[in-house]
């Protein structure tokens, strides 16, 4: 029996910035963007990995910490 590959269709691929870098935008009055990929390490120590974006707020005003839910804006 032959081995087989298949892509993982919920598989998002790395996204890497022009220059390669991941690049930190800080939004006026609003989030922390990452652009590229990045780990983060929780309070409890365990790691997620973003591929490609992540807003973090800031406000401390977000419903889905440490993520910006948008409700800086309200
Ligand atoms: S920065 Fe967007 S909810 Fe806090």
């Amino acid at each position: 029996m032959a081995l087989k590959f298949q892509k993982n269709p919920i598989f998002t691929p790395i996204k890497k910035t022009k220059t390669g870098m991941t690049k930190v935008n800080l939004i006026d009055n609003g989030p922390l963007v990452v652009v590229g990929e990045h780990t983060i390490t929780h309070p409890d120590g365990s790691q997620e990995v973003k591929p490609s974006r992540a807003s973090y707020c800031r406000c401390e005003k977000s419903a889905n910490m440490p993520f910006c839910d948008g409700a800086h804006k309200g």
